[in-house]
């Protein structure tokens, strides 16, 4: 029985993803700092499964939180086969003379670093293992910058410039690293970008229809269960309505 550790794993793509792999009989290790979200997932999985989900509470911009709960995990999780790094978020929207620090900091720090240190206290038992597969989540926003994303963007054109640099180091310890950039997907990411203004978040996916939070699950599924030989190594995933950042066809 493989395990995947997921970060971000209360709410959106992270719990969608955790709870496919339990659910398809993988063990899964789920973190972030909600854990009454994740406890809530997990209960309504059938009793049998519920042993197959640990769970810790994590701030992944916390490296000895990070390296904490990855010292606690159950022998029979500490062999990691798939690291989804996914945690992270969007904060504010404006223009860069306008930005908010604390917005920036956490960006740079969720992003970035987090995703940084959970990747350096993870990938060493992989190296060791001699097999492992990591997926970065980036973003449309990782590929191209669009007015007013500013700092976001450039985190997530570092998660690019990081998924590349660590298939570099790591294909020759037969670990596979990936990527998956989504376009617009309906989770709490609006919400938390916008300071919990449901008005403007909702407006983002006005008249069209974005991705659900399952299509990225689906994808990672079949990311880490394509044979052993092949790595799909960048996807970017859009809803067919949105055709660039920028441009969205809202036809209702
Ligand atoms: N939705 C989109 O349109 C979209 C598009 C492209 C890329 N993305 C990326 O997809 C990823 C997941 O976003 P989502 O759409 O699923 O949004 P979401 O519903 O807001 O989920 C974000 C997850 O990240 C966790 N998280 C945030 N800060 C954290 C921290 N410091 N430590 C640990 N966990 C943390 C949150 O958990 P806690 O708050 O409980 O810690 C939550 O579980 C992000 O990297 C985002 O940038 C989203």
């Amino acid at each position: 029985m493989k395990t995947i550790l997921v970060t971000g794993a209360s709410s959106g793509f992270g719990k969608a993803t955790a709870l496919h792999f339990a659910q398809n009989g993988w063990k899964v290790i789920a973190w972030a700092r909600r854990l009454s979200s994740m406890e809530s997932w997990r209960s309504e999985l059938a009793p049998e499964l519920q042993n197959l989900v640990h769970l810790s509470e994590v701030d992944v911009r916390d490296l000895s939180q990070v390296e904490a709960a990855f010292s606690a995990l159950p022998s029979a999780f500490s062999s990691i086969d798939v690291l989804l790094n996914n945690a992270g978020l969007a904060a504010g929207k404006d223009p860069v003379h306008q930005g908010l620090i604390d917005d920036w900091e956490r960006m740079i720090d969720t992003n970035l670093k987090g995703l940084l240190y959970v990747t350096r206290t993870v990938s060493p038992g992989m190296v060791t293992r001699g097999s492992g597969h990591i997926v970065n989540i980036g973003s449309i926003a990782g590929k191209e910058p669009y007015p007013d994303g500013n700092v976001y963007n450039a985190t997530k054109f570092g998660v690019d410039g990081l998924t590349t640099g660590m298939r570099m180091d790591l294909a020759k310890f037969g670990i596979k690293v990936s990527q998956i950039c989504p376009g617009m997907v309906d989770t709490e990411f609006s919400e938390v970008r916008f300071h919990g203004d449901r008005e403007k978040a909702s407006a983002v996916y006005h008249n069209m229809t974005p991705l659900v939070a399952q299509d990225i699950a689906d994808l990672v599924w079949y990311m880490v269960n394509a044979p052993k030989h092949v790595n799909l190594a960048d996807v970017l995933i859009l809803p067919s309505e949105q055709a660039s950042a920028t441009i969205v066809s809202r036809r209702g």
